[in-house]
Protein backbone atom coordinates (compact mmCIF):
# COMPACT_ATOMS: atom_id res chain seq x y z
CA UNK A 1 0.00 0.00 0.00
CA UNK A 2 1.38 3.65 -0.78
CA UNK A 3 1.76 6.00 2.02
CA UNK A 4 0.71 9.01 0.33
CA UNK A 5 -1.61 10.59 -1.63
CA UNK A 6 -1.77 13.96 -3.17
CA UNK A 7 -5.76 14.85 -4.35
CA UNK A 8 -6.83 18.48 -5.50
CA UNK A 9 -10.61 20.29 -4.26
CA UNK A 10 -12.60 23.03 -5.69
CA UNK A 11 -13.37 26.06 -4.39
CA UNK A 12 -16.88 26.65 -3.97
CA UNK A 13 -19.74 29.17 -3.55
CA UNK A 14 -22.39 29.53 -1.03
CA UNK A 15 -25.92 30.43 -0.74
CA UNK A 16 -26.24 31.38 -4.10
CA UNK A 17 -28.84 34.19 -3.44
CA UNK A 18 -31.83 32.39 -2.73
CA UNK A 19 -30.52 29.13 -0.49
CA UNK A 20 -28.96 30.78 2.94
CA UNK A 21 -26.75 27.97 4.53
CA UNK A 22 -28.22 24.95 1.71
CA UNK A 23 -26.63 25.65 -1.52
CA UNK A 24 -23.68 25.51 -2.79
CA UNK A 25 -22.08 25.14 -6.22
CA UNK A 26 -18.26 24.08 -7.01
CA UNK A 27 -16.01 26.44 -9.52
CA UNK A 28 -13.53 25.36 -11.70
CA UNK A 29 -10.83 27.28 -10.20
CA UNK A 30 -8.86 27.75 -8.04
CA UNK A 31 -8.83 24.31 -7.48
CA UNK A 32 -6.02 23.47 -4.33
CA UNK A 33 -3.18 20.98 -3.36
CA UNK A 34 -2.73 18.81 -0.60
CA UNK A 35 -1.02 16.18 -0.11
CA UNK A 36 -1.61 13.37 2.70
CA UNK A 37 1.44 11.22 3.75
CA UNK A 38 0.72 8.22 6.44
CA UNK A 39 3.54 8.45 8.94
CA UNK A 40 4.56 5.19 11.88
CA UNK A 41 4.16 8.09 14.86
CA UNK A 42 0.46 8.53 15.87
CA UNK A 43 0.32 12.08 15.34
CA UNK A 44 -1.02 14.73 12.98
CA UNK A 45 1.45 17.08 11.46
CA UNK A 46 0.47 20.15 9.48
CA UNK A 47 2.83 21.82 6.65
CA UNK A 48 1.48 24.86 5.25
CA UNK A 49 3.42 26.05 1.67
CA UNK A 50 1.22 28.93 1.02
CA UNK A 51 2.06 31.81 3.10
CA UNK A 52 -1.31 32.32 4.73
CA UNK A 53 -0.41 31.85 8.27
CA UNK A 54 -2.77 29.54 9.07
CA UNK A 55 -2.11 27.80 12.87
CA UNK A 56 0.13 24.65 12.21
CA UNK A 57 -1.03 23.56 15.32
CA UNK A 58 -3.42 20.28 14.82
CA UNK A 59 -5.93 20.78 17.56
CA UNK A 60 -6.60 24.70 15.94
CA UNK A 61 -5.83 23.39 12.37
CA UNK A 62 -9.39 22.52 10.38
CA UNK A 63 -7.74 19.79 9.04
CA UNK A 64 -5.83 19.06 11.62
CA UNK A 65 -8.68 18.95 13.42
CA UNK A 66 -10.61 16.72 10.76
CA UNK A 67 -7.14 14.03 10.90
CA UNK A 68 -7.18 14.08 14.70
CA UNK A 69 -11.30 12.91 14.90
CA UNK A 70 -10.32 9.93 11.91
CA UNK A 71 -7.32 8.59 14.03
CA UNK A 72 -9.64 8.93 16.81
CA UNK A 73 -12.39 7.40 15.37
CA UNK A 74 -11.27 4.59 13.57
CA UNK A 75 -8.80 3.13 16.37
CA UNK A 76 -5.56 3.51 14.13
CA UNK A 77 -2.31 3.01 15.25
CA UNK A 78 -0.49 5.39 12.77
CA UNK A 79 -0.65 9.04 12.21
CA UNK A 80 -0.62 11.82 9.46
CA UNK A 81 1.09 14.42 7.32
CA UNK A 82 -0.65 16.89 5.84
CA UNK A 83 1.18 19.34 3.28
CA UNK A 84 -1.30 22.09 2.15
CA UNK A 85 -0.76 24.55 -0.97
CA UNK A 86 -3.75 26.64 -0.64
CA UNK A 87 -4.98 29.14 -2.83
CA UNK A 88 -7.87 30.39 -1.82
CA UNK A 89 -6.81 32.96 0.69
CA UNK A 90 -9.35 32.15 4.34
CA UNK A 91 -11.96 34.88 4.67
CA UNK A 92 -13.00 34.84 1.13
CA UNK A 93 -16.13 33.78 0.67
CA UNK A 94 -14.98 31.01 -1.62
CA UNK A 95 -14.95 28.37 0.68
CA UNK A 96 -11.00 28.29 2.18
CA UNK A 97 -12.18 26.47 5.46
CA UNK A 98 -14.44 23.73 3.42
CA UNK A 99 -11.64 22.96 1.16
CA UNK A 100 -9.24 22.17 4.31
CA UNK A 101 -11.87 20.35 5.87
CA UNK A 102 -12.50 18.17 3.05
CA UNK A 103 -9.67 17.26 1.73
CA UNK A 104 -7.84 15.51 4.61
CA UNK A 105 -11.38 13.32 5.16
CA UNK A 106 -11.32 12.48 0.79
CA UNK A 107 -7.32 12.05 0.98
CA UNK A 108 -7.51 9.88 4.16
CA UNK A 109 -10.91 7.96 2.34
CA UNK A 110 -8.72 7.00 -0.60
CA UNK A 111 -5.25 6.18 0.73
CA UNK A 112 -6.71 4.14 3.39
CA UNK A 113 -8.83 3.09 0.65
CA UNK A 114 -11.83 2.73 3.39
CA UNK A 115 -15.47 1.84 2.61
CA UNK A 116 -17.01 5.26 3.73
CA UNK A 117 -19.62 6.64 1.78
CA UNK A 118 -19.90 10.01 1.15
CA UNK A 119 -22.00 11.29 4.06
CA UNK A 120 -19.26 10.04 6.39
CA UNK A 121 -16.61 11.88 4.86
CA UNK A 122 -18.99 14.90 4.70
CA UNK A 123 -19.38 14.25 8.77
CA UNK A 124 -15.73 14.17 9.04
CA UNK A 125 -15.10 17.42 7.08
CA UNK A 126 -17.92 18.77 9.08
CA UNK A 127 -16.43 18.28 12.33
CA UNK A 128 -13.64 21.15 10.91
CA UNK A 129 -15.68 23.33 9.29
CA UNK A 130 -17.81 23.62 12.14
CA UNK A 131 -15.20 23.70 14.87
CA UNK A 132 -13.82 26.86 13.26
CA UNK A 133 -16.99 28.85 11.92
CA UNK A 134 -18.73 28.38 14.90
CA UNK A 135 -21.64 27.15 12.76
CA UNK A 136 -22.82 24.07 11.24
CA UNK A 137 -23.79 24.14 7.70
CA UNK A 138 -22.46 22.32 4.69
CA UNK A 139 -23.08 24.49 1.91
CA UNK A 140 -19.49 24.46 0.74
CA UNK A 141 -18.43 21.12 2.16
CA UNK A 142 -20.91 19.33 -0.03
CA UNK A 143 -19.85 20.66 -3.41
CA UNK A 144 -16.26 20.73 -2.50
CA UNK A 145 -16.71 17.11 -2.02
CA UNK A 146 -18.97 16.46 -4.72
CA UNK A 147 -18.90 18.76 -7.18
CA UNK A 148 -22.01 20.22 -8.89
CA UNK A 149 -25.02 22.47 -7.59
CA UNK A 150 -26.23 20.87 -3.88
CA UNK A 151 -28.81 21.66 -1.70
CA UNK A 152 -28.16 20.24 1.58
CA UNK A 153 -31.46 18.50 2.88
CA UNK A 154 -30.10 17.77 6.63
CA UNK A 155 -27.17 19.47 8.38
CA UNK A 156 -27.34 17.01 10.93
CA UNK A 157 -27.01 14.02 8.89
CA UNK A 158 -25.57 15.54 6.21
CA UNK A 159 -27.64 14.22 3.63
CA UNK A 160 -27.90 16.36 -0.03
CA UNK A 161 -29.20 16.30 -3.05
CA UNK A 162 -28.01 17.27 -6.41
CA UNK A 163 -29.81 19.76 -8.59
CA UNK A 164 -29.57 20.20 -12.44
CA UNK A 165 -26.36 22.11 -13.28
CA UNK A 166 -27.47 25.34 -15.36
CA UNK A 167 -25.71 26.06 -18.19
CA UNK A 168 -23.96 29.50 -16.92
CA UNK A 169 -20.86 31.13 -16.57
CA UNK A 170 -19.84 31.89 -13.45
CA UNK A 171 -18.39 35.27 -12.62
CA UNK A 172 -16.34 35.05 -9.63
CA UNK A 173 -14.63 38.58 -7.82
CA UNK A 174 -12.65 38.19 -4.62
CA UNK A 175 -11.06 41.30 -3.49
CA UNK A 176 -8.24 40.09 -1.47
CA UNK A 177 -9.76 41.47 1.87
CA UNK A 178 -10.33 39.11 5.06
CA UNK A 179 -14.23 38.41 5.98
CA UNK A 180 -14.52 36.15 8.59
CA UNK A 181 -17.43 33.91 8.34
CA UNK A 182 -17.97 34.21 12.33
CA UNK A 183 -18.11 38.39 11.32
CA UNK A 184 -20.04 38.01 8.75
CA UNK A 185 -22.73 35.73 10.38
CA UNK A 186 -22.85 37.97 13.62
CA UNK A 187 -24.47 40.80 11.23
CA UNK A 188 -27.11 38.69 10.41
CA UNK A 189 -30.70 39.16 12.75
CA UNK A 190 -31.80 35.94 14.90
CA UNK A 191 -35.04 36.60 13.99
CA UNK A 192 -37.25 37.23 10.27
CA UNK A 193 -40.19 38.93 9.52
CA UNK A 194 -42.33 36.24 8.70
CA UNK A 195 -43.92 37.59 5.19
CA UNK A 196 -39.86 38.18 4.21
CA UNK A 197 -39.61 34.00 4.74
CA UNK A 198 -42.77 33.51 2.81
CA UNK A 199 -40.93 35.25 -0.02
CA UNK A 200 -37.44 33.85 0.84
CA UNK A 201 -38.82 30.06 0.65
CA UNK A 202 -40.95 30.92 -2.46
CA UNK A 203 -37.94 32.56 -4.54
CA UNK A 204 -36.01 29.25 -3.24
CA UNK A 205 -38.97 26.68 -4.24
CA UNK A 206 -39.22 28.72 -8.10
CA UNK A 207 -35.62 28.34 -8.49
CA UNK A 208 -35.27 24.49 -8.03
CA UNK A 209 -38.14 24.43 -10.39
CA UNK A 210 -36.46 26.90 -12.51
CA UNK A 211 -33.68 24.77 -12.68
CA UNK A 212 -35.32 21.34 -13.12
CA UNK A 213 -37.26 23.22 -16.24
CA UNK A 214 -34.38 25.01 -17.78
CA UNK A 215 -36.11 28.45 -17.51
CA UNK A 216 -33.22 31.27 -17.39
CA UNK A 217 -36.08 34.01 -17.07
CA UNK A 218 -37.67 32.43 -14.16
CA UNK A 219 -33.89 31.82 -12.91
CA UNK A 220 -33.56 35.11 -13.22
CA UNK A 221 -36.78 36.69 -11.28
CA UNK A 222 -35.70 34.14 -8.15
CA UNK A 223 -32.27 35.08 -7.44
CA UNK A 224 -32.64 38.12 -4.82
CA UNK A 225 -31.90 37.44 -1.14
CA UNK A 226 -33.17 39.36 1.54
CA UNK A 227 -32.14 37.17 4.43
CA UNK A 228 -28.78 37.85 4.19
CA UNK A 229 -27.29 41.02 1.58
CA UNK A 230 -28.68 43.37 2.76
CA UNK A 231 -27.05 42.84 6.14
CA UNK A 232 -23.86 41.54 5.03
CA UNK A 233 -23.23 44.17 1.86
CA UNK A 234 -21.41 46.73 4.01
CA UNK A 235 -18.68 44.52 4.55
CA UNK A 236 -17.68 44.72 0.91
CA UNK A 237 -16.35 48.79 0.20
CA UNK A 238 -18.92 49.96 -1.74
CA UNK A 239 -20.51 46.96 -2.78
CA UNK A 240 -24.05 48.49 -2.60
CA UNK A 241 -23.42 50.54 -5.64
CA UNK A 242 -21.47 47.39 -7.25
CA UNK A 243 -24.30 45.28 -7.13
CA UNK A 244 -26.71 47.72 -8.87
CA UNK A 245 -24.04 48.22 -12.28
CA UNK A 246 -23.99 44.39 -12.03
CA UNK A 247 -27.77 44.11 -12.53
CA UNK A 248 -28.31 46.47 -14.73
CA UNK A 249 -26.18 44.35 -17.37
CA UNK A 250 -28.86 41.21 -19.19
CA UNK A 251 -27.20 38.47 -16.09
CA UNK A 252 -29.10 35.86 -14.27
CA UNK A 253 -28.34 36.45 -11.01
CA UNK A 254 -25.43 38.50 -8.79
CA UNK A 255 -25.21 38.07 -5.20
CA UNK A 256 -22.34 37.44 -2.44
CA UNK A 257 -20.41 34.58 -2.47
CA UNK A 258 -21.10 33.34 0.52
CA UNK A 259 -20.24 35.13 3.65
CA UNK A 260 -18.19 37.15 1.30
CA UNK A 261 -16.22 39.45 0.84
CA UNK A 262 -16.51 37.24 -2.73
CA UNK A 263 -19.04 38.14 -5.41
CA UNK A 264 -20.51 36.05 -7.83
CA UNK A 265 -22.56 36.42 -11.10
CA UNK A 266 -24.24 33.74 -13.39
CA UNK A 267 -24.24 34.73 -17.14
CA UNK A 268 -25.80 33.73 -20.15
CA UNK A 269 -23.15 33.98 -22.56
CA UNK A 270 -19.17 35.59 -22.69
CA UNK A 271 -19.99 38.57 -23.95
CA UNK A 272 -22.23 39.34 -20.57
CA UNK A 273 -19.40 37.48 -18.74
CA UNK A 274 -16.51 39.66 -20.09
CA UNK A 275 -18.59 43.26 -19.38
CA UNK A 276 -19.44 42.04 -15.77
CA UNK A 277 -15.30 40.88 -15.15
CA UNK A 278 -14.70 44.83 -16.58
CA UNK A 279 -16.44 45.95 -13.76
CA UNK A 280 -15.19 44.02 -10.99
CA UNK A 281 -12.14 45.45 -12.13
CA UNK A 282 -12.90 48.79 -12.63
CA UNK A 283 -14.74 48.86 -9.00
CA UNK A 284 -12.20 47.42 -6.88
CA UNK A 285 -8.78 49.08 -9.21
CA UNK A 286 -10.90 52.54 -8.08
CA UNK A 287 -10.78 51.69 -4.47
CA UNK A 288 -7.24 50.53 -5.00
CA UNK A 289 -8.10 46.73 -3.39
CA UNK A 290 -6.08 43.75 -5.66
CA UNK A 291 -8.88 41.67 -6.97
CA UNK A 292 -8.80 38.27 -8.39
CA UNK A 293 -11.33 37.25 -10.94
CA UNK A 294 -12.31 33.96 -12.32
CA UNK A 295 -15.14 33.26 -15.21
CA UNK A 296 -15.56 28.99 -16.10
CA UNK A 297 -18.73 26.89 -15.30
CA UNK A 298 -20.26 25.04 -12.46
CA UNK A 299 -17.66 22.51 -12.37
CA UNK A 300 -19.44 19.00 -11.72
CA UNK A 301 -16.02 17.77 -10.15
CA UNK A 302 -15.43 17.92 -6.62
CA UNK A 303 -12.34 15.96 -4.94
CA UNK A 304 -9.74 14.09 -6.95
CA UNK A 305 -6.67 11.98 -6.83
CA UNK A 306 -4.17 13.29 -8.11
CA UNK A 307 -1.18 12.08 -7.25
CA UNK A 308 -1.58 8.13 -5.85
N1 LIG B 1 -23.73 29.73 4.41
C1 LIG B 1 -22.58 30.23 5.09
C2 LIG B 1 -22.79 31.68 5.45
C3 LIG B 1 -21.39 30.06 4.17
O1 LIG B 1 -23.31 32.40 4.60
O2 LIG B 1 -22.45 32.09 6.55
C4 LIG B 1 -20.10 30.50 4.77
O3 LIG B 1 -19.16 30.69 3.73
Amino acid sequence: MTDSITISVPATVANVTVGFDILGFALEKPRELFTLNKIAEKTVRIIHRDGFELPVDPKKNISGIVLHKILEEGGFEFGFEFIAEKKIMPGSGLGSSAASAVAPAYAASQLLKTSWNQQTILQFAMSGEQAVSGARHADNIAPCLCGGLVLVRNHETVSIEFLPIPDVLVTVAHPQIEVKTSASRATLPKVYPLGMVTRSTARLGSFVSALYRKNMEDLKRTMIDELAEPHRIQLIPQGDKLLQIIRKEDIIGAGIAGSGPSLFCWSQNMETANTVEGIFQSHFERLSIPVKIYTGHISSEGAKTEIA
